[in-house]
């Protein structure tokens, strides 16, 4: 891995990776609200997230987060209706934020009924308004990712463009089935949160943490070995089995 060298904590299975990603998103929220008044976050899709999604909306950790100082983005999304069952957006809607007070308008979804290539440039316009320190996206006060067994994250795939241009676009890419089509952030806006948190969970995951983590650089193979916020903290959740290899 270039750059910092990762922080990597192991549990024993996903729930208590689950609970650990909950308690910092707690303290990120905290502390953003503290500080700017406004916690800036952008979500993963997959199914890592899902466990995590349910602790946030029930007790007792609902009633520690100031919901209505969230503002939601999704690090990629399938270019799909928001009701799809593989929408990123329904997933986190459904298990989150139908549970908690979050106003609809702070739920910045990829506007998926356009084309991925005018989603993109949609979701660019929205980020935005919500850019600071002369970047032309926020500085996220945290970002979930999850890892793909082919060493992609969000939906920066192997052989994708090292460092494309803006702060999102349009990509096609095969992966399990998934719908093709996706609106992906790109690796400068992920580098420039202050906290990236990436949930990886299962012994199908132990070759690509492995590679990622412990192997030679190779980012064109490895895009989630781009992920390295210049000052942020880059922290990893593995369960055991995920982690079975390091
Ligand atoms: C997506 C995700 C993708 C996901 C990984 C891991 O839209 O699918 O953003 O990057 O995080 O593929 O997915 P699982 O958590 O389902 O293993």
């Amino acid at each position: 891995m270039a750059g910092v060298a990762p922080d990597v904590r192991i549990f024993p299975d996903l729930a208590a990776l689950s609970e650990a990603a909950a308690s910092l998103w707690v303290a990120a929220a905290d502390q953003a609200i503290l500080v700017r008044d406004t916690f800036l976050v952008a979500l993963s899709g997959g199914s890592t997230p899902a466990m995590l999604y349910g602790l946030l909306a029930s007790s007792p950790l609902r009633e520690q987060v100031d919901w209505i100082r969230l503002q939601a983005f999704w690090g990629d999304e399938r270019c799909v209706p928001p009701e799809d069952l593989q929408s990123n957006y329904r997933q986190a809607r459904d298990l989150l934020f139908a549970q908690v007070p979050t106003p609809p308008a702070n739920i910045h979804r990829v506007r998926t009924e356009l084309d991925p290539d005018q989603a993109a440039e949609d979701y660019a316009r929205v980020l935005l308004q919500y850019a600071s320190g002369g970047l032309g996206w926020p500085r996220f006060d945290l970002v979930l990712l999850g890892l793909g067994e082919d060493g992609h994250t969000a939906s920066l795939f192997p052989g994708s463009d090292p460092q494309p241009a803006g702060a999102a676009l349009a990509v096609t890419a095969e992966y399990q089935g998934r719908p093709a089509a996706r609106v992906t952030l790109t690796p400068a806006v992920f580098n420039s949160a202050r906290e990236v948190l990436f949930l990886v969970s299962g012994q199908s995951k132990s070759q690509a943490v492995a590679d990622v983590l412990n192997g030679a650089f190779r980012p064109d193979d490895l895009p989630a070995q781009r992920i390295h916020p210049a000052e942020g903290a880059l922290i990893w959740l593995l369960d055991q089995d995920a982690a079975q290899l390091l």
